[in-house]
Formats: C-alpha cells, structure tokens, sequence
C-alpha cells in the first residue's frame, strides 16, 4: 500500500543516487542492479517516471531502453501513478478456465474502473498479471500483498469493500 499517491518530483536526490552507485558496485554487469535499483525509488516516490529511468541510465551506463525493459516486464514497478491499493487479476489459463473475466466485469462496475486504469479517489488501480502461483485456487486476485482464491462475483463484493 502507498501512503501517497501520485507523488513523484522525478529528480533523484543524493540519497537515491548514492543507492545506485553503491548496487552498480555490487555486481560484475551492472544491468544486475537495476531490478533492486528500481524497487528502493519506487518505494519512496510510488512509481518510476521516465526521468528516473534516464537519470538511472545515465549512473548505470546502460541504455535507457534496457531499462525501460526491464521496469515494463516486472508488474511490481509502476510506470504511472497507482491507487493506494493495488488490485491485480490473474488472467492465465487455468484462472481463464474458471471464468476470471466475471470477477474483472464485476470490479469494472464496482469501482467504474478498467484494466490499468485508477478510481478518481486514487483508492484503487486495477492491473492483470499472468500467474499468482495459485493455480488450483482461481479465480485469483492480489490486493497489495494479500491473495484472494477462488473468487466468487459475490466475494469480490466483500473483499473490495474492505479496503474502502
Ligand atoms: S493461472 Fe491463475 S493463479 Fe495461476
């Protein structure tokens, strides 16, 4: 959960950059660093803004793109701006099978929202991911760290409720 939200004065500060230099040292390849590297900012700031990625780039000596990858494909780094909570649906095949997609149509009119997309209270972002690891239990959803299993259109009710 993000105590603030949207925040993000994009210009890393000493202690950040000091933070990069110190992993960059750590490892042989310094494209290593950038995963631990990303996750100490956005904890701070909520999310990676392309100045960020640049200025990390710039200390890493590493192409903004590689970057750039690398920050697109984890689901934990946020390139935007997200709610305090963070819903994440499972939209993998065996969670496919047991009809994930009434449980996402049930979120999208609870909290008139769509994939990807935040509540205009900044309460809620809504994002897919390929697999919780929690297969035999789907439909599953992921709220901040907590894993919901076999989600009903009626539990999901419930569940979102709570974190109102
Ligand atoms: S397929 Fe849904 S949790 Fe793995």
């Amino acid at each position: 959960m993000y105590s603030k939200i949207k925040k993000n004065n994009h210009n890393l500060n000493e202690k950040e950059i000091k933070f990069i230099k110190n992993e960059k040292k750590k490892y042989l390849h310094s494209r290593s660093a950038i995963i631990e590297i990303l996750k100490f900012i956005q904890k701070k700031r909520g999310w990676i803004s392309k100045k960020n990625i640049i200025e990390i780039s710039n200390i890493l000596k590493i192409s903004a793109c590689d970057i750039e990858g690398v920050a697109t494909f984890y689901s934990n780094i946020f390139r935007k701006p997200v709610g305090r909570n963070i819903i994440k649906y499972c939209d993998s095949v065996v969670c496919y099978i047991n009809n994930y997609d009434l449980i996402v149509k049930k979120i999208y009119k609870i909290l008139k929202i769509k994939k990807g997309e935040t509540t205009n209270d900044d309460n809620f972002t809504l994002l897919p991911v390929c697999c919780l690891g929690k297969c035999d239990k789907g439909p599953v959803i992921m709220i901040n760290n907590k894993i919901y299993s076999n989600v009903t259109t009626d539990s999901i009710i419930k569940i979102i409720e709570f974190y109102k």
